[in-house]
């Protein structure tokens, strides 16, 4: 409904105005009512402002445009025609009205914070040389009459940063913060304590930052594949914020419209707290900060030693004396309690407490922190763990694993965040992994991130009023420096900023993909290194095996892309053909594609081979059978022509679980072969391991089966997520059967094509 009157309006724009000035906001708006016309922005223009408060909000605004126009809106004079803004409370909190006249501008907002985000409106409908950092003339600084009538959907729009895994510098948050209020994100979660590093500076425990903010630097090791630290070596990477860092940073991000949420983990997540102090233990073991991947996390703070929780209230004081924020998180997300178990402290306060056992000791643990917390004014907020056990009475859930923590926590009266892991996991690849740098290995696209619902159907009305909101999570094993940081981020934070504050009705893909499109001009003048794996050609292959060919579509996340592509093995230009409908092909094919818009490519191109090869169609028997849930397209995935991908849940893979396999291939026809090849996966992080084994056997009739070839290979570390293929050469033969006996040492065995020339 308000999608086709949006699409009318745009066209009423577009007739008047230059086409780069197309209306290209996100988040989209609760109500854009279209003029006619523009107002145009000169030397004279004024804002006025009725507070001094209002003026420092809006110098956010104001200090980007003198950079942008060379012009002064708060220059002397009365000026000419004047941007007027007014507070009216009678509007909603975070609600603004901004009218556009040939006149003047006025904005109405409902409070400081609604001024910020109406002021963003208009910095979005002004060309994007306004992200300029010099002035430029000859710009015309003209924005379209319209009316916009605006308020968000969830009260909770934010983004967790963790900066323990990797550090940021305060530059980079600040920045961060103003990407996020451009978007009218309005909470910064900020993972500042984790095994890895503990970022905020305490003045009662110096030795939280002195040892727990520094490691030993194994940045050129894969995260997974660091070495334990010996607690007496140079520790060199890390960094922490000071006291005067995180005001200065909850100051610059309030003048945004932006919260921060500060997060101190426990009782696990902790170990560089433990490195700084071992009381804090358990058993007191002298441990240093990991400088990569730890799991499970086992070294907890004490559930039973009294100063475990003087401790952490006295860090929380000071924590508390930093962040005005109501919402205080703690974490509670991961712990393995097997100290617990152990320890004649903790086992003393299950029993003194008459706990059932470790897990409600960890709900004890966080009742204790809530009541602290709720004493000082606070509200506690933590991760679904601490539903385990029994949620304590004024807590706030934060709901990762899926949405059904948030459920039951809103089904128990508390409020939620929701953030599921499947929409809200910015650590996940973006696209192929083949074009990706490496991340965490599963996938959250750009069409996850905007398909993300808060509320969940199942929900009772009550239910969804206990759903604050959403927020993207980025965190940073996988990301190393704020370049990276703004890859995993940009775009995807666009699709989350609009999820949460514009009207569910209006969610269109088509129409949020073209705004993409055209925001990341203005990101590109912004210098941010946003991704454009959105562009990134897929590939997608059906096959029939009885002509034998594959059909092959090109697509890209984005919609009505210019694709291009080659069948030769010749790179492909803007001048290769044009893709418009399915590819048949019934030969062996090298394939290249790529999108180009304006003759450029917009990313590196997809490639692949498609090889027709004897096995085609061939009649497979496992024993034993494969694993139900890896059961790709079920006997015939290995004879299909089709190759998978990094994501193993792509339907080309065929799983087994901690067994060997053999595997016996009729190929309807006594045919001339000279190799055999599987195609193999290897994610160790993820339990996938490369085989260490094959052994090929060919045979006439079926019974009788001689080997013409074994292959072998010693396991090896592997921190990535690889694809090969292995396999035997041997002197051609005539062979209706084949038997490929595969050796395998430990956890799932993937195999995708099984490939006979
Ligand atoms: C989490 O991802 N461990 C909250
Ligand atoms: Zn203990």
């Amino acid at each position: 409904m308000l999608r086709s009157f949006f699409v009318s309006s745009v066209l009423l724009l577009a007739a008047s105005l230059s086409a780069q000035q197309a209306v290209t906001l996100i988040p989209y708006p609760t109500t854009l009512t279209p003029g006619q016309g523009t107002f145009t922005f000169d030397a004279t223009t004024r804002l006025r402002t009725a507070s001094v408060a209002q003026r420092q909000v809006a110098d956010f605004f104001t200090e980007q445009y003198a950079r942008a126009t060379g012009w002064d809106l708060n220059g002397p004079g009365r000026g000419g025609k004047t941007i007027t803004v007014k507070q009216d409370t009678s509007l909603g909190d975070e609600a603004y009205r901004l009218q556009v006249a040939e006149e003047g501008i006025t904005l109405d907002a409902g409070s400081l914070h609604a001024l910020v985000y109406g002021l963003q409106t208009l910095r979005q409908l002004l060309p994007p040389e306004f992200e300029d950092s010099t002035a430029t003339s000859d710009v015309d600084w003209s924005v379209p009459q319209l009316t916009i009538d605006d308020e968000p959907r969830f009260a909770w729009r934010g983004l967790m940063l963790d900066v323990s895994r990797h550090f940021f510098p305060v530059e980079y948050i600040k920045e961060t913060i103003d990407r996020m209020a451009f978007l009218k994100l309005n909470t910064l979660h900020w993972h500042l304590v984790d095994d890895q590093g503990w970022r905020i500076e305490i003045k009662q425990y110096p030795r939280l930052t002195e040892v727990g903010a520094w490691r030993v630097d194994q940045e050129d090791v894969a995260w997974n594949a660091r070495a334990t630290n010996d607690p007496e070596e140079e520790a060199t990477y890390g960094g922490y914020y000071t006291q005067a860092d995180i005001a200065d940073v909850v100051d610059y991000a309030w003048r945004r419209g932006i919260t921060v949420v500060p997060e101190i983990e426990m009782p696990a997540h902790v170990m560089s707290a433990i490195a700084a102090y071992p009381w804090l233990s358990c058993f007191e073991d002298t441990i240093a900060v990991p400088s990569g991947g730890v799991w499970p996390i086992t070294q907890i703070y004490c559930a039973g030693k009294e100063s475990t929780f003087t401790f952490l209230e006295d860090v929380l004081t000071e924590v508390m004396a930093l962040f005005p924020s109501r919402y205080i998180h703690v974490g509670g997300d991961e712990a393995t309690k097997t100290n617990w178990e152990l320890c004649p402290h903790c086992q003393r306060r299950i029993e003194a407490e008459g706990l059932a056992g470790t897990a409600e000791l960890q709900s004890y643990f966080i009742r204790r922190m809530e009541r602290f917390l709720s004493d000082h004014g606070r509200t506690l907020l933590g991760w679904d763990e601490i539903l385990e056990g029994g949620l304590a009475p004024g807590a706030t859930v934060m709901s990762w694993r899926g949405m059904q923590g948030g459920w039951e926590a809103s089904k128990a009266g508390h409020d939620v965040v929701m953030t599921p892991t499947s929409h809200a996991y910015f650590d996940y690849y973006q696209g192929n992994p083949d074009y990706e740098p490496t991340a965490f290995g599963a996938f959250t696209y750009l069409e996850t991130v905007y398909g993300f619902e808060p509320t969940l159907d199942s929900m009772s009305q009550a239910q969804r009023d206990h759903v604050l909101g959403g927020q993207a999570n980025l965190w940073s094993e996988y990301v190393p420096t704020p370049e990276h940081s703004e890859y995993m981020l940009y775009p995807r934070l666009w699709a989350t900023a609009e999820v949460l504050w514009s009207p569910q009705a209006a969610r269109d893909w088509d129409d949020f993909s073209a705004r993409t499109r055209r925001m990341m001009g203005r990101f590109d003048r912004m210098g941010v290194n946003y991704a454009g794996s959105a562009y990134q050609v897929r590939l997608d292959a059906t096959s029939d095996l009885a002509a034998p060919s594959v059909t092959l579509e090109l697509n890209s996340e984005f919609p009505d892309t210019r694709i291009h592509y080659t069948l030769d093995g010749s790179p492909v230009t803007a001048d290769s053909p044009r893709y418009t409908d399915p590819l048949v092909l019934r030969e062996t094919t090298p394939v290249q594609a790529a999108v180009f818009e304006a003759g450029e490519r917009m990313t590196p191109p997809s490639e692949a081979t498609f090889t027709f090869h004897a096995a085609a169609n061939a009649q497979p028997a496992y024993t034993p059978g494969y694993h139900e849930a890896y059961s790709g397209q079920g006997d015939g995935t290995l004879v299909n022509l089709l190759r998978g991908s990094k994501n193993f849940h792509d339907g080309q893979w065929l799983g087994w679980l901690n067994t060997d396999v053999d595997m016996v291939l009729d190929l309807r026809a006594s045919r001339k072969i000279e190799s055999v090849e599987v195609g193999f996966l290897e994610s160790q992080g993820a339990g996938i391991y490369y085989p260490t084994d094959l052994t090929v056997a060919v045979s006439n009739d079926g019974k009788t089966f001689r080997e013409v070839g074994t292959f072998h290979r010693a396991p090896a570390d592997n921190p990535d997520a690889t694809i090969a293929d292995f396999g035997v050469t041997f002197p051609a033969q005539d062979a209706r059967y084949l038997r490929v006996r595969v050796k395998h040492g430990r956890s799932w065995l993937f195999v995708d094509e099984v490939t006979v020339r």
